[in-house]
């Protein structure tokens, strides 16, 4: 893709990320229509997030027709969940869903674009806060068009780590959950805290801006980290399979930190599982 098409992307991720973003602030205090997915009473969906997704992909597919696209409740309607080489969009059109319900501000748009299953563009927009979350491939991370960057932490016994529940309750699942935060809060090298802010593309801008200093999920899917994994990179972080190697963004599992050396401190610290692939 030439460099003037590239800015084309950007500039109508930015956009719709806007968009998106009004639509839930519009949204945000008002009665909502919440239903249920997959069977658990915690994994959540609004009308506004068909609408978001209805209405980014709308124009993504005018703009770019020969573009391929993963959207999360496209996906949950039954759609197909394929990272090829081609020009692919991933989008999490509320992501924090249980947030935006309850009024908890942080709740994003996210928007990644993967060129041969790479992300080149990532928008993040936290609409209840009014922050936008850009980066281009190779020309760093922005906040509101200003730098941002991760911390300089490089020591698990200082660091502020984000641990995410996540959605579902699939028992073998929460029991990694469990006990991954158990052993990153613990001694023999407890870090200073754990958090969980309930948004995965929040939680790795807050990596990013150097708010947290890493943050470790199991479960997560794929258009909830595409957007945000190029935001950490950009910013200087290290976005990984939580036991070593690089991401694969469709196994559902992620770590990222501000550093390789905090990286492989948690990473020694956490038990693995294997998920169903996205
Ligand atoms: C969820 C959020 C949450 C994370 C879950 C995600 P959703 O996305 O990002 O922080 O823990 O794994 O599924 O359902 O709000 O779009
Ligand atoms: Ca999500």
């Amino acid at each position: 893709m030439d460099e003037k098409e590239m800015q084309r992307c950007f500039e109508s991720a930015v956009e719709l990320a806007k968009k998106g973003g009004e639509l839930i602030r519009a949204a945000f205090d008002k009665p909502k229509r919440v239903d249920c997915k997959g069977g658990y009473s915690t994994d959540l969906v609004t009308e506004t997030d068909e609408e978001v997704e209805k209405m980014i992909l709308m124009t993504l597919r005018e703009r770019f027709p020969t573009h391929a696209f993963i959207g999360e409740e496209s996906v949950a309607a039954g759609e197909p969940c394929t990272l090829t080489d081609d020009p692919t969009w991933l989008i999490d059109p509320v992501d924090g869903t249980t947030n935006f319900v309850h009024r908890f501000p942080f709740v994003a748009v996210s928007i990644g674009l993967f060129i041969k299953k790479e992300p080149v563009i990532g928008i993040v927009y936290n609409a209840p806060q009014d922050l936008m979350y850009t980066a281009r491939k190779g020309m760093g991370a922005q906040c509101n068009g200003r730098e941002i960057h991760v911390s300089e932490q490089t020591e698990l016994c200082q660091a502020l780590v984000i641990c995410e529940v996540g959605g579902t309750r699939e028992p073998e699942r929460m029991e990694v959950v469990r006990d991954n935060s158990y052993a990153i809060a613990m001694p023999p090298d407890p870090a200073h805290s754990v958090r969980a802010v309930g948004s995965a593309a929040i939680n790795m801008c807050l990596v990013a801006s150097g708010c947290a200093d890493a943050y470790q999920e199991y479960g997560i899917h794929c258009w909830d980290i595409a957007a945000g994994s190029l935001i950490v990179t950009e910013a200087g972080g290290v976005v990984m399979d939580p036991k070593g190697g690089s991401i694969d963004v469709m196994r559902r599992k992620l770590l990222c930190a501000s550093s390789p050396q905090l990286a492989q401190q948690i990473s020694s610290c956490l038990k693995d599982i294997d998920l169903p692939h996205d």
